[in-house]
């Protein structure tokens, strides 16, 4: 069968490729198994494009993106670099390709899996079964907004600027993705802000109830950044749908994530805007960063960046069988009591990143049939 579908592999720094090699285990099994044929392109970002380029995004890095139908991404950044002066660092590379792909929303799914509820820091009952999905606004606010930058007073004196910046369409595009999304799941949606002292978010919370009236399935509600810092972790089952800004879903969505028990665990998507055919740039990653200090052991937990590949075969190919298929899968080597060290408890069995994704591929296995 001819590869039809094209994907750009960007294993990037740290664990990045080793948790990135898993995924591709799990590819050639659906190469092999199901109807599908991927043709895969590796290309360059973060620190590793920086040592072989001397850029953090390189050119054909970028032209490689545009071209795919999907991009999967492991890790960037590291020590290494970190003393490059500040427009040089890896980081860059990964807000860059954000931005020239236009990729404005994105996806962070919380979700605990049974058998790892006791490895949150919270009370079993208050996780148990959690499913929360946050939107964070990718390619605006205060990551991008202009004027920015250090400057020198005339008294000597330094002076830092960033500036939090949103147009209405901006919000009116990410709200609508809040609603889309909160009318396939449990019909809700809360818009999170700080409207009691910034005026940026004022007209954030206007759009969202001024669009509100085309979801008459979804109940929308607001909230100041500050609460739902608390209320996530004081009562995280109350959020189903939440929609929010670029730095503030930075944030949340790390607190959301340790209420799961490991960064380890957590996927997220990358989407841009369609056009007219229903096509869309996309990118996914886990939310884990590059982990270096345990870089290079084999230890690394492999399933947020799985996971990833599970939400883009159901977000840029509408395979939602088999991508529900791998969740499964997942679920299962997990109840099965296989544990990389990142959600180790007492009684399971550690395993490597590799003997965690051959357990993936023989529960795909038993699930095919
Ligand atoms: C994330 C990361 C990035 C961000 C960094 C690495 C630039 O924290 O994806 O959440 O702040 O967006
Ligand atoms: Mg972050």
């Amino acid at each position: 069968m001819p590869a039809n579908k094209k994907l750009l592999f960007l294993p990037g720094d740290g664990i990045g490729p080793e948790v990135m090699t898993q995924v591709r285990r799990v590819i050639d099994w659906m190469d092999n198994k199901r109807q599908v044929s991927f043709d895969i392109t590796e290309g360059l970002i973060g620190g590793a494009a920086i040592d072989a380029t001397g850029s953090s995004l390189p050119d054909e890095t970028l032209a490689d993106a545009k071209s795919a139908d999907a991009v999967l991404m492991g890790a960037v950044g590291g020590p290494k670099w970190e003393k490059l002066p500040f427009e040089q660092q890896p980081e860059r590379g990964l807000l860059g390709i954000r931005k020239e792909l236009g990729l404005f929303a994105n996806l962070r799914p919380a979700i605990v899996f049974d058998a790892l509820a006791d490895a949150s820091s919270l009370k079993l009952d208050l996780v148990k079964g959690l499913d929360i999905m946050i939107v964070r606004e990718l390619t605006g606010g205060i990551y991008f907004g202009e004027p920015r930058g250090i400057e020198v007073l005339p008294d000597g004196r330094r002076k830092g600027i960033n500036t939090l910046t949103y147009t209405s369409d901006e919000v009116e595009r990410i709200g609508r993705v809040g609603f889309d999304l909160a009318e396939k799941r449990g019909g809700k949606l809360c818009s999170i802000d700080k409207a009691n002292v910034l005026e940026t978010t004022v007209m954030w919370r206007e759009v969202m109830e001024s669009i509100k009236g085309d979801y008459p399935g979804v109940e929308l509600s607001h909230m100041y950044v500050d609460n739902a810092a608390m209320q996530l972790v004081r009562n995280p089952k109350q959020f189903d749908v939440v929609v929010t800004t670029n730095m503030f879903g930075d944030i949340l969505s790390d607190c959301a994530a340790m209420l799961t028990g490991s960064l380890g665990m957590l996927p997220s998507a990358s989407l841009g805007e369609a056009d007219a055919s229903g096509r869309r740039a996309a990118l996914y990653e886990p939310v884990h960063g590059s982990a270096p200090d345990i870089a290079g052991q084999g230890i690394a937990n492999p399933l947020a960046t799985i996971l990833s590949f599970s939400m883009l075969l159901r977000y840029s190919f509408d395979m939602a069988d088999d991508a529900d298929m791998i969740d499964k899968a997942a679920e299962n080597v997990l109840a099965g009591g296989l544990r990389t060290a990142d959600i180790m408890e007492e009684g399971k069995a550690r395993v490597s990143t590799e003997t965690m994704g051959e357990a993936i591929i023989s529960e795909l296995e038993k699930l095919a049939g």
